[in-house]
């Protein structure tokens, strides 16, 4: 529920003359069954991905290629991290705010998540958001 929960993974990293090998199986990495992957790739210089919440939904952000910033927020306070390395997953709780810039050139971005799309598992406006987070707080 808080950005204190979120953390950089490890990936298993297979390397052998003919190039590197990683994947992602619920077990020790994840602790969620996968449900759904999509990627974002062909983002424009200086756009901005994200700038949602997810009520239920947990995710590992990769990036395949390239590098882009992740800022996490959860209401009080915010963590940004550069994921440049396809061999390192962000866990992503869920109740967190998350907005996705600075990509550079040919990035490709990951995402393994826990639920089929659902729109109403989306907070899009973060004044609600804030307040859900609020309430959360306040038990
Ligand atoms: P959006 O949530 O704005 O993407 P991002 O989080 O990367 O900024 O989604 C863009 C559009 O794609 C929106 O109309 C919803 C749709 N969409 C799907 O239909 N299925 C999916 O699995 C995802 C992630 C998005």
């Amino acid at each position: 529920m808080y950005v204190s929960n979120c953390k950089l993974v490890d990936l298993p990293k297979i390397h052998d003359f003919r190039g590197n090998l990683t994947f992602v199986q619920p077990d020790d990495v994840i602790q969620f069954d996968i449900a759904r992957v999509y990627y974002l790739y062909d983002v424009p210089s200086g756009a901005t991905r994200g700038g949602h919440g997810h009520k239920n939904l947990q995710q590992l952000i990769i990036a395949l290629s390239g590098s882009f910033n992740v800022v996490l927020n959860d209401g009080t306070d915010t963590q940004v991290f550069q994921l440049n390395r396809p061999n390192v997953g962000l866990y992503v709780c869920p109740m967190i705010w998350r907005e996705l810039d600075n990509f550079s050139s040919g990035a490709v971005c990951l995402s393994i998540v826990s639920l089929s799309y659902d729109e109403s598992d989306y907070y899009r406006d973060f004044d609600e958001y804030l307040q859900a987070m609020r309430e959360l707080r306040n038990g």
